[in-house]
């Protein structure tokens, strides 16, 4: 069941994220995070609040989506970076909690396997996702086996494109893998919370939302979820009938 909620624009698709988020900023709750500039106007909201409320992470846990395969962890691309930058060294969550799948050492697919194990073992209360312009989830692009679990993969060439404004606009700095959760870990979140904005987002926002459940856009398997909000701007929303 999808439920959609369709706003103005990214500030105000920012404060409903909050809202649905902040019934989670309980002790013992488990945070499925994402990286990416959707989520960048929740993270601020979420440190406001932990600055000017209180509200502490100190018992909750975290497990990001993805990281590109072979950034060093200081890289300020990584995704490890980019969540201490943006949200970890600003609230108070105990560094061993908060989880980014690594993409580095001998073998990522033994590591992507422990990564499951240990989100099987703390299920996710509440996943967010951003959605990428070919409607990938995570770095799981169109094709990706709906049952698949973390893993390593290849970067679509779209994505490329779309992620190398972070790395001097040059396709060539941008890394071609990633490790993922896979869509079958990401369904396994209790809720799901998925953002998208921009007009660059529209055609993928239409193919998930009333498209055919179809590996050609891996979004599209949330319409099997039991529980998912999607929040989405006007620009996002331009194609939906
Ligand atoms: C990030 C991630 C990606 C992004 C997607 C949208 O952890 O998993 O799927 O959510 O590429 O990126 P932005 O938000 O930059 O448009």
């Amino acid at each position: 069941m999808i439920n959609i909620i369709r706003v103005k624009d990214y500030e105000e698709a920012s404060d409903k994220a909050f809202e649905v988020m902040k019934q989670f900023l309980v002790p013992g709750k488990v945070l499925g995070l994402a990286t990416g500039s959707t989520p960048l106007g929740l993270y601020a909201r979420m440190v406001k609040d932990h600055e000017e409320n209180g509200t502490s992470y100190a018992d909750i846990h975290s497990y990001n989506l993805d990281e590109y395969v072979g950034l060093p962890l200081e890289h300020p691309e990584s995704y490890y970076s980019f969540m201490h930058r943006n949200l970890f060294n600003k609230i108070d969550i105990r560094e061993e909690n908060a989880h980014v799948p690594s993409g580095l050492g001998e073998d990522l697919e033994e590591q992507a396997r422990k990564y499951d194990e240990m989100i099987d073992n703390e299920p996710v209360d509440i996943q967010l996702l951003g959605l990428g312009s070919d409607g990938h989830i995570a770095f799981n692009e169109p094709g990706t086996p709906f049952d698949s679990g973390t893993h390593v993969c290849d970067l679509a060439e779209s994505t490329i494109r779309d992620n190398c404004r972070f790395f001097d606009n040059d396709m060539s700095k941008v890394p071609t893998q990633a490790v993922t959760q896979g869509i079958g870990t990401i369904m396994k979140a209790k809720h799901i919370l998925l953002l998208a904005c921009g007009a660059n987002k529209a055609q993928a926002v239409k193919d998930m939302l009333e498209g055919p459940v179809d590996e050609s856009c891996p979004a599209s398997i949330l319409q099997n979820h039991p529980d998912v909000t999607v929040i989405i701007d006007e620009p996002a929303a331009a194609l939906l009938k």
